[in-house]
């Protein structure tokens, strides 16, 4: 999808807000679990996109802090859904040589899930091409809370001072604090909200909002998202040209 003489680049970091999956399946008369499944196939497509298009880290919001308030009918069904991903598409995406990191909080889920996303980011953490960030049991404010109760058992330990504390040092505190911020962040399904996902992260992101639900998304509507985040870029290099730097 690279255009001629187009210098900007494709971005590093593509964070996406998987929503309307509920949406999806009520249109059609289905139950919501449904939706739920085909936004597993939609997540398959847009591993392959991503990779295909030369996307270094893709980070998806799977399963937020929020989600236990749902029933628990679809949270079972959730959670039955990231085993099975896990489960079948994990060699997948080892032979693709993607790279499965976890962010969230993880010492209150069961177990197995636990051993799950331990297992699938052992297995992949020396690959090399693609690195998908599942962010699962996440919420963003939860993730600076924790960063900051880091840093505070640090300064009660007398092993830091509070004039220390900057902006980078808590960034180096949150989940995955080597993964760069993401370039542009994609919601789906036409909400306009970044609903407590990568605050932190998102402070210079571009924002797209598509109108499409999540179990629709694919090849196509990656790009065209990403085509919307370059013409955003365009814009401020028009910007720079004009001031004259
Ligand atoms: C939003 O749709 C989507 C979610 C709550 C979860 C996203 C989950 C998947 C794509 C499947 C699971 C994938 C993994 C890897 C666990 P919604 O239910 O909020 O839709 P609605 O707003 O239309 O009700």
């Amino acid at each position: 999808m690279a255009e001629e003489g187009d210098s900007f680049p494709t971005p590093r970091h593509v964070a996406i807000i998987m929503d309307g999956n509920g949406r999806w399946a009520a249109a059609r008369g289905l139950p919501r679990v449904e939706g739920h499944r085909r936004g597993v196939e939609a997540l398959r497509r847009t591993v392959r996109a991503a990779s295909d298009l030369g996307i270094s880290f893709l980070t998806i919001f799977s399963f937020s802090s929020e989600n236990w308030s749902r029933p628990q009918s679809e949270i079972k069904d959730l959670l039955m859904l990231l085993r099975r991903f896990i489960r079948n598409d994990l060699a997948d995406l080892h032979k693709s040589n993607v790279r499965v990191r976890i962010i969230g909080e993880r010492e209150a889920l069961d177990r197995d899930i636990r051993l799950l996303l331990q297992e699938a980011e052992d297995l992949t953490r020396n690959n090399t091409a693609l690195t998908l960030v599942v962010a699962f049991n996440y919420g963003a404010r939860q993730e600076i809370a924790r960063a900051a109760r880091r840093l505070a058992a640090e300064v009660a330990a007398g092993r830091l001072a509070p004039d220390a504390i900057s902006p980078e040092l808590l960034a180096r505190n949150l989940d995955a604090p080597d993964v760069p911020d993401p370039d542009v962040i994609i919601r789906t399904s036409g909400e306009q909200r970044l609903s407590n996902f990568l605050l932190w992260q998102a402070a210079y992101s571009e924002l797209v909002f598509v109108p499409t639900n999540w179990p629709d998304f694919d090849r196509s509507t990656l790009e065209a998202a990403i085509i919307e985040y370059r013409r955003r870029e365009r814009r401020f290099g028009g910007l720079i040209a004009q001031t004259g730097s």
